[in-house]
Order: C-alpha cells, then sequence, then structure tokens
C-alpha cells in the first residue's frame, strides 16, 4: 500500500480525509495519556508527558493555522469555543514545558491538561467532524494545506533539535 503522496517519513498524510488525521493524532494523545496515567514508573510518565506536550503543540498549531479557518463557516461559535479550549491548553503546555515532569506539581498540571484536552478531543469528534463530513465543503484543498504545514513543523522541529535545542 504506497502512499499517494511523496512525503516521506512516518505514514502520508490523507490529504482527501484530513479528519482521519486529526482523528489520528487524537488517538495517540489519548493512548499516551493513558500511558501517563496508568504507568507507575516515574520515567515512563516523564516520557510520555514530553510527548504529549509536544504532540499537543503541533496539533493545536495545526488547526488553529489551517484547519478551523476551513471549516469555520460550519459554526462560527463552536470553533471560537474550540480555539478558547486551545488557549487554555497552551497556558497549561506553556506552564509545563519548563518543568521537569518528575514532581508532584506538574503531575498535578499534567493531570489537569489530560482531562480537559481529552474533553476537548471528544467534542470535536462529537459536535465538529461529523458536521464537515455531512457538509459540502470540500474538505481536499484543506488536506493539502495541512500536509504541507505539518510536513514544515516537522521540519523546523527537526531542525531546532539538530541545533541542540538549546533555544532561549
Ligand atoms: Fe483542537
Ligand atoms: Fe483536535
Amino acid at each position: 500500500m504506497a502512499s499517494d503522496m511523496e512525503q516521506g517519513g512516518g505514514g502520508a498524510f490523507p490529504v482527501d480525509r484530513p479528519i482521519e488525521a486529526l482523528v489520528r493524532d487524537h488517538d495517540m494523545v489519548r493512548t499516551l495519556a493513558d500511558k501517563y496515567l496508568n504507568s507507575d514508573s516515574q520515567e515512563v510518565k516523564k516520557q510520555a508527558g514530553k510527548q504529549i506536550l509536544q504532540a499537543l503543540h503541533m496539533h493545536s498549531r495545526l488547526e488553529e493555522s489551517v484547519f478551523y479557518p476551513a471549516v469555520r463557516c460550519i459554526d462560527e461559535s463552536l470553533v471560537k469555543h474550540f480555539e478558547q479550549d486551545h488557549q487554555k491548553v497552551d497556558d497549561l503546555l506553556a506552564t509545563l514545558d519548563g518543568m521537569s515532569l518528575d514532581d508532584a506539581h506538574s503531575d498535578t498540571l499534567m493531570r489537569e491538561l489530560i482531562s480537559a484536552i481529552t474533553a476537548h478531543i471528544q467534542e470535536e469528534e462529537t459536535d465538529l467532524f461529523p458536521r464537515i463530513e455531512g457538509s459540502s465543503v470540500d474538505m481536499t484543498p484543506v488536506g493539502v494545506q495541512m500536509a504541507a504545514f505539518e510536513a514544515n513543523m516537522v521540519h523546523t522541529q527537526a531542525q531546532l533539535s539538530d541545533q541542540g535545542a538549546m533555544r532561549r
């Protein structure tokens, strides 16, 4: 099963079904959240926590920059509500980003983040995605833009870690 776009990397972006890509991200976050919440190992929690922060950062930027603007016409106030959710999540992300993720305070914040994000992605999947699928919005051009945006973020991320992650 060859990819239909020459993107390289892990799993081609399904440009004609971009919602599938978002749900795939959601599933990954849910899996990492389960891992974080159910592991007794501090090391596993720390690793899963870091991966959650990174995945959410990328996913939120992708939705805010390309996906939400393209589907705002479906329900403007719902999309606005999701954008506000993102702001709350971003505040938590920013706080957690500078923390070592292995003490009680960061654990409390991480659990708060997981609970907020789990509710948010559930709402997107229940209240927004089915309505897009039932609408006349052509998602393929949106998918093409999303694929490009994501590829660009992955590239930038790789460059930053190549530079030794010494960003200030
Ligand atoms: Fe979202
Ligand atoms: Fe999402």
